[in-house]
C-alpha cells in the first residue's frame, strides 16, 4: 500500500504521554437528521455543533437544492424549513458526495414526492448497495430505480426517484429488515412520513436509533420498542415546528482519541462533549470489556433527546476481548478503531458478525487487516471478521487510506504506537468527518502533521 497524491500524515513514533481536553467534529449521523428534520419543518430552526466535515455539507447543499434557505456557519446552521410539503423540484441531479447516509436516508424522503429527482455521489458511494433500500420502498410504491453493477442482483447508485402521481400515494408497509441497518430503518421511517398507513419496521438488532429518537421529540407518532419501531402518521396532522439543537460531539471521532490514549502509555485524554447515545456506545463496552480506565461526566441530553458528556481515558494495559452480535452492531463504524486498540493489547481478539464491514466507504474487512499487516500485526481475515492478535512491537509504516477516512485514522494511531516513521497517503477523506484530525492529536503531544504529498 503506497503512493498517492495529495494530503499526506507523517507521524512520528512511538508516542510519549498524551495528555489534554479535546473537543471532536459534531456527530455525523444526527448532523444529517438535523439538517434534514429542520429542512421539513415549519420555520427557522438553528442547529449548533454541526459538523464542518463533509459529509453533512452534502446533506446541507442537497435541501438548498430542493429548495430550503440554509445558512452554514462554521459549525452552526440556520435552516428555514419549508415543512413536509414544501420541497421543490432541483434543477439537476443531488450530489450526495461520499455519504451514504444521504443517499439512503433521502432516497426514501423523495420517494414520497411529485417531482422526480436523481441521486449521484463519488466513485466510493457509487459502488455500495442500494437493494436494501430500493426493494422496500418499491414495496410500499415507490418508483425508484438504480443500476446493475459488480454483483448480480444487486442495485447501485445513480438512483433516479420519479414522481408519484395525481392520486398517487406510498402504502403501509410492514418489513423485517434481514440486516440491522439506521440507513435502511430511516430510509423507510422518512418515505413513512408521505404514507397512506403506517410503517412497521423489524430489525435482527436494534441499530443507531436517532431518526426514533429525535423524530419523536418533534412529535411525529413514532413509537420503538427493542428491534421494532411503529410510525403511525394516520390522524397526524404532519407538521412539526422549527427547534434548536445542539449535535454532541461524534463518538466515531472520538474512538481515536480513546484509542489513542488506550494505546500509548502515560497518557490522559478527554474528549468533551461526546455523544453517549446507547446504540453507539459499543466501543466503549469493548474498551471496558479490555479493562480500561474510563470515566464519564455526564451533561445531560443535546439534539433531540441524545445523551452526551465527557469521556476521561487514563491509559493502563489492555486485555484482548471479543466483539459480535448486538455489541458489534454498536461500534460498527468503530472497527477500524478497535483494530488498532487490539493492536496493542495482548492476546488475541476477534470481531465477528461484521460482514456489513465490507461494504461501507471501504471494504473495512480488508482493508483493517491491510493496515495492521502493514505495522507487523498478526492477525487473520475472516468472511465476517478479523482476529488480531496484539501485543507485539509495531514497525513505522507507509500505508494508504483506499479512499477511506476511518482507515487513514486507524493508520495514523497505529503510526503513534510504531517504532520509526509512518506515512498515511491519500487523507483527504477524513475531511468528511474529521477535519483538523492530526491537529487535535498533535495538541494532546502527538508527533503528526498533514502535509502535502511531494
Ligand atoms: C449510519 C448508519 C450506519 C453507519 C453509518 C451512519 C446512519 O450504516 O455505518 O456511518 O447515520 O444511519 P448502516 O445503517 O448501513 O449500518
Amino acid at each position: 500500500m503506497t503512493g498517492g497524491v495529495g494530503r499526506r500524515f507523517r507521524v512520528q513514533g512511538p508516542a510519549k504521554g498524551l495528555r489534554g481536553s479535546v473537543k471532536v467534529p459534531g456527530d455525523k449521523s444526527i448532523g444529517h437528521r438535523a439538517l434534514m428534520f429542520a429542512s421539513l419543518a415549519e420555520g427557522r430552526s438553528t442547529i449548533q455543533g454541526l459538523s464542518a466535515g463533509l459529509d453533512n455539507r452534502s446533506t446541507a447543499e442537497l435541501f438548498r437544492e430542493l429548495g430550503v434557505t440554509i445558512e452554514l456557519g462554521d459549525e452552526h446552521a440556520i435552516v428555514d424549513g419549508v415543512g413536509l410539503f414544501g420541497l421543490s423540484m432541483p434543477k439537476g441531479a443531488l450530489d450526495c458526495g461520499n455519504s451514504g447516509t444521504t443517499m439512503r436516508l433521502v432516497a426514501g424522503l423523495l420517494a414520497g414526492q411529485r417531482f422526480g429527482t436523481r441521486l449521484i455521489g463519488d466513485e466510493s458511494l457509487t459502488k455500495r448497495p442500494m437493494r436494501r433500500i430500493v426493494e422496500p420502498l418499491r414495496a410500499r410504491g415507490a418508483h425508484i430505480a438504480g443500476r446493475s453493477g459488480d454483483k448480480e442482483g444487486e442495485i447501485y447508485p445513480p438512483l433516479a426517484v420519479a414522481p408519484l402521481i395525481e392520486g398517487e400515494q406510498l402504502t403501509a408497509l410492514e418489513y423485517a429488515s434481514p440486516i440491522a441497518s439506521a440507513q435502511v430503518k430511516s430510509s423507510l421511517l422518512l418515505s413513512g412520513l408521505y404514507a397512506a398507513g403506517a410503517t412497521a419496521i423489524r430489525e435482527p438488532v436494534v441499530s443507531r436509533d436517532h431518526t426514533e429518537r429525535m423524530l419523536g421529540a418533534l412529535g411525529v407518532p413514532i413509537q420503538a420498542v427493542g428491534p421494532m419501531v411503529v410510525l403511525d402518521p394516520v390522524g397526524w396532522d404532519r407538521r412539526w415546528s422549527g427547534f434548536e439543537w445542539t449535535v454532541p460531539g461524534d463518538i466515531s471521532g472520538a474512538a481515536f482519541m480513546f484509542a489513542a490514549a488506550t494505546m500509548v502509555p502515560g497518557s490522559d485524554v478527554t474528549v468533551e462533549g461526546v455523544g453517549l447515545n446507547p446504540t453507539r456506545t459499543g466501543i466503549l463496552d469493548a474498551l471496558r470489556g479490555m479493562r480500561a480506565d474510563l470515566r464519564f461526566m455526564p451533561k445531560g441530553d443535546a439534539a433531540g433527546g441524545e445523551p452526551s458528556g465527557d469521556v476521561q481515558v487514563v491509559h493502563r494495559p489492555l486485555a484482548a476481548t471479543m466483539t459480535a452480535g448486538e455489541m458489534l452492531t454498536r461500534m460498527i463504524d468503530e472497527v477500524p478503531a478497535f483494530c488498532a486498540i487490539a493492536a496493542t493489547a495482548k492476546g488475541r481478539s476477534d470481531v465477528r458478525d461484521a460482514h456489513e464491514l465490507r461494504v461501507k466507504e471501504s471494504d473495512r474487512v480488508a482493508t483493517s487487516a491491510e493496515v495492521l499487516e502493514a505495522f507487523g500485526v498478526d492477525c487473520t481475515e475472516l468472511q465476517d471478521g478479523l482476529h488480531v492478535h496484539g501485543g507485539a512491537r509495531l514497525e513505522g509504516a507507509r500505508v494508504a487510506s483506499r479512499g477511506d477516512h476511518r482507515i487513514a485514522m486507524m493508520a495514523a494511531v497505529l503510526g503513534l504506537v510504531a517504532h520509526g516513521e509512518t506515512i498515511v497517503d491519500d487523507v483527504e477523506c477524513v475531511a468528511t468527518s474529521f477535519p483538523g484530525f492530526a491537529d487535535t492529536l498533535a495538541s494532546l503531544g502527538a508527533d503528526i502533521v498533514e502535509e502535502d504529498s511531494p
